[in-house]
């Protein structure tokens, strides 16, 4: 049955209701409607429009209605409704006939599917921050395990400087910090409750909203019914949460895809984050990877396609408003997965610190430790510097590393130089050097890791 028809001559064409009908993805509110509506029963009572027999009656009716569409959620989709909000009505009326047309008194589909929609979206975020806490943690823990391992640090994809390993892994956690506390605050923010805002203009029934914001856990009422219906910005925060933090997925995938390549060597991801090639036997390609790196597109796409849809629409709801959901509804259990899988690669990852350690050496990632030496003995860096691309030079030309001149080479650029120039060239100097305030020295790197840890508890 459909929640509207009177002025109506004859029904929808069966094209236009196939284009209209969002129930075969918005039955996934139907939880979330069922408890607004549960709340909304409550609101009616306290302005007497229904009585406590009627109010119990309808919330043991709903109750059970919410079992049944969480044993079969599937079974709503495919029910033929034009949307969550007419499926849940016709169920109730199945179930204690008039009075559940009772329950739409004062209320509007545009204050319910918005007020739905938020609660979806506040649970979303809650299983999503705590797959970052987890993800946070396995890098954690991957830190804590290459507490030892240097690794070349890149700029341009050359190698700069020599970093720890768990350097690495510290600098996603900061990168995880930062997506939850922006998903917290964008939590926060959609918090607040549009049921009882009407269609537009607010209701006519004198119901005490901040008891009924309370009752469904939002931290109050909305301030403005204009506005409540229309309001879409959580979704649009949401997806952006969601992009900024594929973003930071897809560059670790990028990372992690070329320390795992036969050219670096770096790293082997477990056999269960991997997959093989139907032709070339030798093949295990990091397919978990590339695939979040590859989703962070479609993410961002629901993103862009919810701004595009929200520009320029006129106050108060639009129908163009039902285009909200497929996006959102595809785009956070693909960041959720792509999370969980994120945490299943760093899990298993070996860490080859032979290989990592060789690179480092190589590259000529000490030729700013030499700069600084130069700095140390009086001489400014600018001219130290070039000082060093001489030597640089010299090293390149006879294939070797810096460490590798004589001390003659040293001197045949500059007086300056000393037998002390040596332990200055050795990796674990270039890293112990970097000792201020998120520098990738041991000590700096573990108390970043201490830091992470209570943050996290
Ligand atoms: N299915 C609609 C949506 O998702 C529900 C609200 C419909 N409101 C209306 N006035 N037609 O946006």
């Amino acid at each position: 049955m459909a929640l509207w028809g009177g002025r109506f001559s004859t029904g929808p064409d069966e094209a236009f209701k196939q284009f209209n009908d969002s129930l075969p993805f918005d039955y996934q509110l139907a939880e979330q409607d069922i408890i607004g509506s549960v709340a909304w029963a409550g609101a009616l009572k306290q302005v007497n429009v229904l009585n406590q027999q009627e109010y119990d009656d309808l919330v043991a009716a709903l109750n059970k209605l919410l079992d049944e569409v969480k044993a079969n959620p599937q079974a709503v989709a495919v029910a033929g409704h034009e949307d969550i909000h007419s499926y849940v009505e016709s169920a109730l009326i199945d179930k204690v006939g008039d009075l559940a047309k009772k329950l739409h008194t004062g209320r509007s589909r545009n204050d319910q599917v918005a007020t739905d929609f938020r609660l979806w979206c506040r649970d979303t975020a809650e299983h999503i921050l705590e797959a970052i806490a987890e993800l946070k943690g396995e890098f954690i823990a991957l830190a804590e395990r290459e507490l030892g391992t240097i690794l070349p640090g890149y700029t341009h994809l050359q190698r700069a400087q020599p970093v720890l390993f768990s350097h690495w892994c510290m600098a996603y956690v900061e990168m995880l910090e930062r997506d939850e506390s922006r998903l917290t605050d964008a939590k926060n923010r959609m918090n607040y409750c549009p049921l009882g805002s009407g269609a537009l203009a607010g209701t006519a029934y004198p119901i005490d909203r901040q008891i009924l914001a309370e009752g469904l856990g939002f931290t109050g009422a909305t301030r403005n019914s204009l506005d409540a219906v229309s309001d879409r910005d959580f979704v649009v925060e949401l997806l952006s949460c969601a992009s900024i933090s594929m973003i930071h997925l897809s560059r670790m995938a990028e990372d992690l895809i070329f320390y795992n390549s036969g050219e670096a060597g770096f790293i082997e991801l477990s056999d269960g984050v991997t997959s093989g090639s139907s032709l070339m036997p030798q093949k295990k390609n990091p397919d978990a990877l590339e695939l979040i790196r590859g989703k962070t597109g479609r993410v961002f796409g629901a993103f862009s396609a919810m701004m595009m849809t929200l520009k320029a629409l006129p106050l108060a709801y639009n129908k163009d408003m039902q285009e909200d959901k497929e996006g959102l509804f595809d785009a956070m259990p693909t960041w959720l997965a792509c999370i969980h899988m994120a945490q299943a690669c760093i899990k298993g990852i070996k860490v080859n610190a032979e290989r990592t350690l060789a690179a480092a050496k190589g590259g000529h990632s000490n030729a700013t430790e030499l700069a600084d030496y130069l700095v140390a003995k009086g001489i400014p860096f600018r001219e130290g510097h070039h000082i060093v691309g001489t030597l640089v030079q010299m090293a390149i030309a006879q294939g070797n590393n810096l460490e590798d001149l004589s001390l003659e080479q040293f001197k045949s650029v500059h007086s300056i130089f000393e037998s002390d120039v040596y332990p200055v060239l050795e990796i674990d100097a270039c890293i112990k050097a970097r000792q201020a305030l998120g520098g990738t020295s041991l000590e700096q790197v573990t108390s970043a890791i201490k830091y992470a840890k209570k943050n996290s508890k």
